[in-house]
């Protein structure tokens, strides 16, 4: 089954025609939001909101490891994040939308591994590939079919916010090979793979990343951007329900 894991502006899935809504239990406490099983385009499926319904999970408060036990218990073995970011690739501008192919882990301090308690297995997992490429694939087909251009790979930097970064740290970033930056793609992408889920994202490019334009950061343009940005990803979930009922 599919999980959709709804970042910011995607704290409600509108098009899901909703079935069923559930907390969860977790040995890792308590996801970021009931889990909602729903129908789209005919598909069921399960979606969590990351940031809570009311968007009040600040990224690194965000229960990464209860969010992803939770969909796995309930079945899912496919999951699709949603993630808001900003753009530092020339080719990652305002609007675009990019499915990464790798990621640069910056973060810290949160509870990034399943393999920490006592008599748990210790797993090193294989990570050269932390998007799973037949998911990848999945959605860039969906947005072809769609009609929706997107950046087939990319490598999204994932900083620890909740503040924005600074010129400096998005000039490193860059030095780094980073096209993307956000605050949540880690550790869910690798919590995934511990559970040996599919996982891909879609990153919605919400503002260019500090120093790379001339205009600063403001909440109310990555706010509006959100919402027109979100249409486009909301669309290629539609197209993938579409691929995955025939
Ligand atoms: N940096 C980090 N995370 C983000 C950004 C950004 O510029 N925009 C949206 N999420």
């Amino acid at each position: 089954m599919l999980g959709i894991i709804g970042g910011t502006g995607l704290t409600r899935l509108a098009e899901l025609q909703i079935l069923a809504e559930q907390s969860v239990q977790t040995p890792y406490g308590e996801p970021s939001s009931n889990i909602l099983t729903g129908e789209l385009n005919g598909e069921t499926l399960l979606f969590i909101a990351r940031h809570g319904f009311e968007h009040t999970l600040a990224p690194h408060l965000v229960n990464y490891r209860a969010n992803i036990w939770a969909l796995k218990s309930l079945g899912v073995e496919d999951i699709v994040a949603v993630n808001a970011v900003g753009g530092i690739a020339d080719d990652c501008s305002t609007g675009d939308l990019c499915i990464p192919d790798q990621i640069i882990d910056y973060t810290y301090g949160r509870e990034f591994t399943f393999c920490d308690g006592p008599g748990v297995q210790l797993q090193h997992i294989e990570f050269t590939e932390p998007y799973t490429s037949s998911l990848r694939s999945s959605l860039t087909a969906a947005a072809a079919s769609a009609g929706i251009g997107v950046k087939d790979g990319g490598v999204y930097g994932a900083m620890q916010g909740p503040r924005l970064e600074t010129a400096a740290e998005i000039r490193r970033m860059k030095r780094d090979g980073c096209d993307l930056v956000g605050m949540t793609g880690m550790p869910e992408a690798a919590l995934a793979c511990e559970l040996e889920l599919n996982y891909a994202s879609i990153c919605m490019v919400v503002n260019k990343a500090a120093g790379l334009s001339d205009e600063p950061i403001t909440l109310d343009d990555i706010l509006a951007a959100t919402e027109q940005t979100v249409v486009h990803a909301k669309q290629i979930l539609v197209s993938l329900c579409d691929a995955r009922r025939s």
